[in-house]
């Protein structure tokens, strides 16, 4: 039988869990969830724990925050599998869970004072919600207090949230090593989500369209940003049920594409009641 992780629900039970490796110098890597855990969260784990040594802790945690749900967002109906994500933390010899009440992270409630995104926080996925990354860092902040990571593994799955991350990090000095995890697919290209739960058999398939949309977008970057977005345009507008929020063309750090070198691809879009984001890195131009 695998040993479980320690669960730990409020900070004192976490500092005790991590004593012992503080005490003996070892390093603390940390992959922050929501729950209703996945191959692609465990790929997060796995991309921690070989950063690590023998003596070095990972920890994950599992907190469903409210504050980066707009109103009418999908809080309530979230997915919550403790016992599984549990399950799934052991399969990767995770060390210690921290899975915190909501008073426990909120001990006065909201919080007055939060971690503004700035500019980069209004666009793309903040256009649409426009409160969203301030609850994402607000929080991402406060699991960086508790949890005193040396490292922390974000999946490249939300890649604003990624960029956001990392400028929060070097903006407020927060001295954390932070890594992008590779987003996993399943076999016919669907990209692993707790949110792909909701979908239902139709939406499966429509679902496809925005994988299906990047890789056309990828295959044609060497002939330049335009016809690679023309591409993935061409995908979209053929898909039914597929109500598209924003296909964008970035440089890596969300800044304007170049003509040539490395970019992103991005897509947002709504099937039934479910919003989707996917995202690919290419490279556009023949150089
Ligand atoms: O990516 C997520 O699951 C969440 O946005 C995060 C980073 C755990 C913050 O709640």
């Amino acid at each position: 039988m695998i040993k479980g992780p320690l669960v730990a629900t409020t900070r004192d039970e976490l500092a005790a869990a991590l004593k012992g490796v503080r005490a003996a110098g070892g390093r603390v890597g940390f992959v922050p969830t929501m729950g209703a855990l996945h191959a692609g969260h465990a790929s997060l784990m796995a991309e921690a724990r070989s950063r690590l040594a023998p003596g070095d802790a990972l920890v994950v945690s599992i907190f469903v925050n409210p504050l980066q749900f707009g109103a009418g967002e999908d809080l309530d109906r979230y997915p919550r599998t403790f016992d599984a994500d549990l399950e799934l933390c052991a399969g990767q010899a995770v060390d210690v869970v921290l899975a915190p009440s909501v008073d426990e992270v909120y001990p006065g409630g909201e919080p007055e004072v939060t971690v503004e995104p700035g500019p980069l926080g209004t666009v793309l996925e903040g256009a649409v919600r426009p409160t969203h990354f301030r609850g994402v860092l607000t929080v991402v902040a406060k699991l960086f207090g508790l949890v005193q990571p040396d490292l922390a593994v974000f999946g490249q799955k939300d890649y604003q949230q990624l960029v956001l991350i990392r400028r929060m990090v070097a903006d407020l000095c927060m001295g954390v090593e932070v890594v992008g995890g590779p987003t996993v697919r399943e076999d016919d290209g669907l990209a692993l989500s707790s949110r792909n739960e909701y979908l239902s058999a139709d939406d499966r398939v429509a679902a496809l369209t925005l994988s299906g949309a990047l890789r056309a977008a990828v295959d044609a970057a060497t002939e330049g940003g335009d016809r690679a977005l023309a591409a993935a345009r061409d995908v979209l507008d053929h898909a039914p049920g597929v109500d598209v929020d924003y296909l964008a063309l970035t440089s890596p750090d969300l800044g304007p594409a170049p003509a040539d070198g490395e970019a992103r691809v991005l897509v947002a879009a709504r099937i039934g009641s479910t919003r989707l984001i996917d995202n690919m890195p290419l490279h556009l131009g023949g150089s």
